[in-house]
């Protein structure tokens, strides 16, 4: 039986990436997809993949005009909330600019809250839905020349825990995932010898991949964790033992 048949599955930051992995593997399962990425990306033609059960809205997580597209999309419908949007802009705290924290802050912090509440207003009036922050494993350690990023990775952790005690009386699950190093774009600019050095910090000796963590989404989204909310959810190899 697919687990998600019937159920409307809105992830940010799916034309690549864990995003786009995750995409798949809710599909694999049944569900309807709405899929948010910005208006680009032609190199992934979503309708390739997603024949059907799949609507693509090309939006940015930060722009007020495109959040109002996502709530009507959301007015019909959504289970499952997947913030996975997320970005960079590295720089040591000596050298980051205001505008580096704040466009870091506003796509990987202020868009979940922002999707969160909308999404909650709708599964209020259904009593029920789960929502999936994506967190990292720096934000338990820090991480050089990140302090915007791991702010707004902490950040998604203490908001989560926030919001799994507000909205489950209303039988809506939060819930995050902090992945560890995952090969994707994302980290295609690290230099080769960052990357041996995670791998040989990492117990399981090995980079994650996308589908890592995107089986850890769906089974976090899924009735099989029906008991689970206000969770943080490592999956990173046992880097951050
Ligand atoms: N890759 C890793 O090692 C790793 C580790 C820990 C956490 N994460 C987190 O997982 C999430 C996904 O990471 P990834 O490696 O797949 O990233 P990625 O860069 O490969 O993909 C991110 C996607 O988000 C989209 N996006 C960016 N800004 C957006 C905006 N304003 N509106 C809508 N879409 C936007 C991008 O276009 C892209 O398709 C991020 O939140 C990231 O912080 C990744």
């Amino acid at each position: 039986m697919n687990k998600f048949n019937n159920r409307r599955v809105f992830i940010t930051g799916a034309a690549r990436g864990i995003g786009f992995s995750c995409a798949q593997s809710f599909y694999e399962e049944g569900a309807e997809l709405v899929l948010i990425d910005l208006p680009k990306l032609e190199e992934t033609n979503l309708e390739t993949y997603f024949p059907e059960r799949m609507t693509y809205l090309q939006a940015n997580v930060t722009r007020k005009e495109d959040l109002s597209l996502i709530k009507k999309e959301m007015q019909k419908g959504v289970s499952v909330l997947v913030n996975n949007a997320g970005i960079t802009k590295d720089a040591t705290l000596l050298k980051m600019t205001e505008e580096a924290w704040d466009q870091v802050i506003d796509v990987n912090l202020k868009s979940v809250f922002l999707l969160s509440q909308m999404a909650a207003a709708e599964m209020k009036e259904k009593q029920e839905g789960v929502i999936l922050n994506a967190a990292s494993v720096v934000a338990h350690y820090g991480n050089f020349g990140q302090s915007n990023y791991v702010a707004t990775k902490a950040g998604v952790i203490g908001m989560t825990k926030t919001m799994a005690r507000e909205l489950g009386r209303y039988g809506i699950r939060v819930n995050a995932v902090a992945p560890g190093f995952i090969a994707t774009p994302m980290v295609d600019t690290m230099p080769e010898k960052v990357i041996d050095m995670i791998r040989e910090k990492t117990p399981l000796n090995r980079m994650g991949k996308p589908e890592d963590i995107a089986k850890a989404y769906r089974y976090l989204a899924s009735d099989d964790a029906s008991f689970i909310t206000g969770t943080c959810l490592n999956v990173d190899g046992g880097v951050s033992i």
